[in-house]
């Protein structure tokens, strides 16, 4: 039995090992291990790759999240609205300003936050926005942006699971007033190691932030204010600078495989696809379906050799760390309801039509109520 791994980060880096261990050696032997030119490079190629103003490195998302807020000043006593089914992250960024997250149940039909609800939940303490491009599925940026016009609130968007993801034809973390990339390991576009990204329109802003990673200096010793050390690294530079250029060819490719789970489980009315909002092109960085019965499907994909996973098992209400927002069970039904159905399927840029095939005829099975081979 062939096994079918939920994501082959090796397989995908094959064909790069090469450059890979070049570019690695290059930082090893050049004995710059802090900021420098592989640092100011990477985000000048990244700015240039996505068509923003400017990007700056920053050691992971949650870090660059929390750092956004920061540089439009939001703390104690303000309100900042997002979704309830996302990575803790983005809510731990919020907290971890003194402000307070307020949660937003789905759009119905998707997995990204409802504009409707978004609306109702604006207070005069609300300041801020992040919508989250969950599973690199780009959310209604219209109605998002167009309400934070209206209340004079700032949109700091989520792409930490959505880059080179399109809207209208352009990439997302370009709408918003900031917007924040992931490097983690898995993400579209992964490094090889903790790391991050934060894009802004504003110079100014941009530089704050910049300072504000590095211990609130621009110069060595001179020190404007209190910052902190959150740095991308220059090794993870380096190997970023390898990645960046496949990230459009990789992202067609889950966009093929998104299609060959299309074809395999049209006919499967148990499983219900993910819904792409017209006029998006996501980018699948998992592929999310809701079935019924998911543990047992769970287990019969594994007896086959199939990984699957769950992002997420538990609704952000429902979580200890959330508590004191007094939003138990029953509070965010569609999202609680999610997180009991679904299912993410093996989904990386180097699967093949076979293995989609492989991972199609079990489900089907399954449903079909025999046990697959
Ligand atoms: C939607 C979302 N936001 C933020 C983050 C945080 O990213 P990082 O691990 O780089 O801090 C993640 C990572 O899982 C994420 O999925």
């Amino acid at each position: 039995m062939t096994k079918i791994a939920f994501l082959d980060i090796k397989r995908m880096h094959d064909p790069l090992r090469g450059q890979l261990h070049r570019a690695a050696l290059e930082v090893i032997d050049g004995g710059h291990y802090i900021g420098g030119e592989q640092v100011k490079n990477f985000e000048k190629e990244m700015a240039s790759w996505m068509g923003a103003p400017e990007v700056c490195g920053v050691s992971c998302a949650t870090f660059g999240l929390f750092a956004a807020l920061k540089s439009f000043g939001i703390g104690p006593g303000d309100e900042v609205i997002t979704t309830v089914h996302t990575a803790i992250a983005t809510a731990e960024a919020i907290g971890l300003t003194g402000a307070q997250v307020v949660f937003c149940d789905l759009k119905p039909g998707y997995f990204f936050l409802d504009a409707d609800e978004v609306e109702r939940k604006i207070t005069p303490r609300t300041k801020a926005l992040i919508p989250v491009h969950l599973y690199g599925q780009p959310v209604e940026l219209d109605r998002i942006c167009a309400l934070a016009k209206a209340h004079g609130l700032r949109v700091i968007e989520d792409c930490a699971q959505a880059q080179g993801a399109r809207y209208g034809g352009r990439y997302v973390g370009l709408f918003g007033d900031a917007a924040v990339f992931s490097f983690f390991p898995s993400k579209n576009l992964g490094g090889f190691g903790d790391g991050g990204a934060v894009a802004m329109r504003d110079p100014e802003r941009m530089r704050w932030l910049r300072m504000f990673c590095n211990h609130g200096r621009e110069s060595k010793y001179l020190h404007e204010f209190e910052g902190i050390n959150s740095r991308l690294d220059a090794i993870q530079a380096a190997l970023l600078r390898v990645i960046l250029p496949q990230v459009d060819r990789w992202n067609a490719a889950r966009r093929s495989v998104a299609e060959w789970y299309g074809e395999e489980l049209a006919g499967v009315s148990e499983v219900l696809r993910p819904a792409d909002l017209p006029g998006t092109e996501p980018v699948y960085h998992v592929y999310v379906c809701l079935v019924p019965d998911r543990e047992a499907l769970r287990t019969e994909l594994m007896r086959n050799g199939i990984e699957s996973g769950v992002h997420y098992p538990c609704s952000l209400n429902t979580l200890p760390a959330f508590a004191r927002l007094g939003q138990g069970k029953g509070c965010f039904p569609l999202a609680e309801r999610a997180c009991e159905h679904m299912l993410s399927l093996p989904m990386h840029p180097a699967m093949t039509r076979d293995e989609v095939r492989a991972v199609g005829g079990v489900i089907r099975k399954f449903y079909r109520g025999g046990k697959a081979s």
